[in-house]
């Protein structure tokens, strides 16, 4: 315990002293997320990060998430340093897209709107039309949509299914999955709603369409936070990453909060629904890349203004 106050420590006074902001996200371990609000700095969902990175006056960013995060700081703010406890922190979506499979899918369906989700690298952003976020995919699917465009969509193909359900809008689809929340499992999630009459399910939409389907709120990290105080419920069964459930027992301490079941599930491990990128990120790292400056996101120029200009199309969409 007294390392850990000292490397707190240590982590305070190197924020300040290098004009730094530690920007989290509510998958990391509750000590950062924690420490990232105590510092001024901002514990958020993807477009949270990014917006708050971009309007932050720091001169460096510290981004405790996985790697496309700390990419999309550094894209919107080329003049900030960008560091990240890991650079190998990545995601099963990033991973399962590569630039060049994806250009060529682009270049066969050249009449199509391509509309990539956050989770990618840097250059399947600067081959997209627009990039959006779980929290405002719906919004700017629904408004190409109404102009009458044709999507492509890339990579989530939960997330995709999701959108196209709701806006009705043609939607081609890549077929990438999360390998977090492609685990949960609907036949025991039903199961386990009727063991719990009273609790509301909470789903991200990169799960499958059948887990979706039973959810009684369907949104972002922040919109199911959202949802715990704002709905009356007292008990929640949550199918996301279980480090979202640190903010839910701050927002709401006196509520329930279970965690909905994974293939992954056993006697030891109720639920398997934790990140292992997202778990790259802790205290010790955070120190290290402030202290050695290891850790430093590193962009080709041209290549950050290409992918810069979808990324701004959906913050001033959200505006
Ligand atoms: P949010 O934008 O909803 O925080 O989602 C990011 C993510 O990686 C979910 O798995
Ligand atoms: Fe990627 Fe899934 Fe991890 Fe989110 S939870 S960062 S989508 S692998």
């Amino acid at each position: 315990q007294q390392d850990r106050d000292a490397c707190r420590q240590l982590i305070v006074d190197l924020l300040e002293q290098q004009q730094a902001a530690l920007v989290a996200h509510y998958y990391v371990d509750a000590e950062l997320q924690d420490l990232a609000l105590q510092t001024g700095g901002c514990v958020g969902d993807s477009l949270e990060m990014a917006r708050f990175g971009s309007d932050h006056p720091a001169t460096t960013l510290v981004v405790a998430g996985v790697r496309f995060m700390g990419e999309t700081a550094k894209i919107l703010s080329p003049e900030k340093r960008v560091f990240m406890p890991d650079l190998d922190a990545n995601c099963s979506l990033d991973l399962g897209c590569p630039p060049d499979a994806f250009a060529a899918f682009c270049d066969a369906n050249p009449e199509r709107t391509v509309v990539v989700y956050a989770n990618t690298s840097a250059q399947v952003k600067a081959r997209a039309d627009w990039v959006v976020t779980s929290s405002i995919a719906l919004e700017i699917v629904t408004y190409l949509h109404q102009r009458g465009e044709k999507l492509l969509w890339g990579p989530d193909r939960h997330l995709g299914q999701y959108i196209q359900q709701q806006t009705g809008a043609d939607m081609l689809l890549w077929q990438g999955s999360c390998l977090v929340h492609n685990e949960f499992k609907a036949e025991e999630l039903a199961d386990l709603k009727k063991a719990n009459p009273q609790a509301r399910v909470l789903v991200h939409p990169e799960s499958p369409a059948a887990v979706v389907a039973l959810a009684d709120v369907v949104g972002s990290t922040s919109k199911l936070i959202q949802a715990v105080t704002e709905l009356p419920a007292t008990s929640f069964i949550v199918a996301t990453d279980q480090g979202i459930v640190h903010e839910m027992q701050k927002q709401a301490p006196n509520k329930t909060f279970i965690a909905a079941p994974t293939a992954g599930e056993s006697a030891t491990c109720k639920s398997c629904a934790f990140c292992p990128w997202m778990a790259m990120n802790g205290l010790a790292g955070v120190a290290n890349c402030l202290q050695t400056h290891s850790g430093e996101i590193m962009l080709d120029t041209a290549l950050g203004s290409r992918a810069l200009k979808p990324i701004k199309r959906m913050l001033d969409f959200a505006a």
